[in-house]
């Protein structure tokens, strides 16, 4: 593929989540917009700047430093001017265990600290969506995440970095030290100076599992309760699920027949008993494990509803469900859906044991469209009750 000799030469980087700023003008931010020319000055040493401006002489005045280029708008950009691009600066410095401190360059990133601290039993203190991006970068814009209404800001858990201004001076700024300059460069967007390095206090990672409550929520005063009631989770998440309302209550009811699940399982107080009663899925499972046990209901089978595999002397094998069973023969059911039975003499049997594959056929729901397949979650994830809010408009 080749795109026409008169189409401005787009920006190419970014093809994966990890790749740094390229260096080829024009630039852009994440958000893709706007795109400006600038001279690029990749830096490499603490050192470099503001020297490696004067060797450019005759170029547009000012500079900025940029690093992974990760911000949605145009703080990462600068008209005409000169942009320093410290991803070249990513040496760690120094790290004190005991008090979890860690000092290292402007253009080391958050994927660059994950790797040296975790295996050390550290994590980040604040960490956005993507780890992609520098530490000068996150210092400068502020960065906050999950547990922001616990931990604040990034800012909050720098201990002390350096700038460099434009006429060379070195300002070590920390809450004690430069305090004015400390407070203004945090969330300064890199209009102080150029952040050379930068001490964050890392986290203990005090276990390696995590509890995880999903709550359903319906609405913002719904929300606004939750948020209250969850000050004291550290790291708290929401979205907007576009799949959940407006949903068909006759189109799920009528997916739950048209795939067959009415035959095998009960919803209210219709339905067949040879798989568990879903009335109450939705407050047992999330959605996306109810779809998993739909596409794939293999992957886990309670023991309660296995079929049972048979192997007789003659080779033969029969699985299904044991129906009956007494001292010399076993009636097995081989297909829920069909009553056709099979009698096993206890004579003939060689080996028995549990089946791991489901009693539940795959692909039930490949007759129904995408809609219907939403339609027919909503109707599981409503326990079959119309009034229920995914079927709201
Ligand atoms: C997928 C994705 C998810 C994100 N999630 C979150 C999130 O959850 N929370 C959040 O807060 N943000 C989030 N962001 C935004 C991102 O964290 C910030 O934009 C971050 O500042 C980007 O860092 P960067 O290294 O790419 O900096 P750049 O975008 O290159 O620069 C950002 C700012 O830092 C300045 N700067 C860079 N280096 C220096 C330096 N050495 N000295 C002084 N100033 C410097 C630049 O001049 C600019 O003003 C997300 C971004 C993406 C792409
Ligand atoms: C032939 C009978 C049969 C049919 C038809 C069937 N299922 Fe099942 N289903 C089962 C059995 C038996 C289980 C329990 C064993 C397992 O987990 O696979 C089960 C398990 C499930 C589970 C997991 C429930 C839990 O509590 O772990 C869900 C969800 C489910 N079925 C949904 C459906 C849906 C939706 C349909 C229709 C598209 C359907 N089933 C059709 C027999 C069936």
């Amino acid at each position: 593929m080749s795109s026409a000799a008169t189409d401005p030469p787009i920006l190419q980087h970014r093809s994966t989540p990890d790749e740094p700023f390229d260096g080829k003008p024009p630039f852009e931010p994440w958000g893709r917009y706007p795109k400006y020319n600038a001279t690029v000055v990749p830096l490499t040493w603490q050192t470099d700047y503001p020297g490696v401006i004067e060797q450019n002489e005759g170029m547009p005045a000012g500079a900025l430093p940029v690093g992974m280029g990760r911000s949605y708008g145009d703080v990462c950009l600068l008209k005409g001017g000169h942009l320093l691009v410290t991803t070249g600066m990513n040496r760690l410095l120094h790290f004190e265990p005991e008090t979890g401190l860690l000092t290292c360059e402007a253009g080391v990133t958050l994927a660059q600290i994950l790797d040296f601290a975790v295996p050390r039993g550290f994590f980040l203190p604040v960490t956005p969506g993507t780890k992609y991006v520098t530490i000068a970068g996150a210092i400068a814009n502020d960065i906050h995440g999950k547990n922001h209404h616990v931990a604040g800001t990034f800012g909050n858990h720098i201990a002390q970095f350096e700038i460099v201004r434009s006429d060379g001076t070195r300002i070590h700024c920390s809450p004690t030290n430069n305090p004015d300059w400390y407070s203004a460069t945090i969330g300064g967007l890199g209009l102080t100076g150029l952040i050379t390095w930068a001490t964050l206090r890392l986290k203990p990672i005090v276990s390696r599992l995590v509890d995880y409550e999903g709550i359903q929520f319906h609405g913002i005063d719904e929300f606004l309760d939750l948020t209250n009631q969850s000050k004291d989770i550290e790291y708290t998440v929401s979205w907007i699920d576009c799949a959940s309302n407006g949903r068909n209550f006759a189109r799920g009811r009528d997916a739950y027949e048209v795939a067959q699940c009415n035959l095998c399982h009960r919803v209210g107080n219709a339905g067949g008993s040879v798989g568990p009663d879903l009335t109450a899925i939705s407050s047992r499972y999330q959605r996306r494990d109810i779809l998993s046990s739909i596409i794939e209901p293999s992957k886990v089978v309670s023991e309660q509803y296995m079929n049972t595999a048979f192997r007789l002397k003659n080779g033969d094998t029969v699985v299904g469900r044991v129906v009956e069973e007494n001292n010399n023969r076993i009636i097995v059911q081989p297909d829920a859906l069909k009553p056709d039975r099979v009698e096993v003499k206890l004579a003939d049997l060689e080996v028995r044991k549990l089946s791991p594959l489901s009693p539940m056929p795959e692909g039930l729901v490949n007759v129904l469209s995408k809609d219907e397949i939403l339609d027919l979650m909503a109707y599981l994830e409503a326990g079959g009750r119309r009034d229920h809010p995914d079927f709201s408009q």
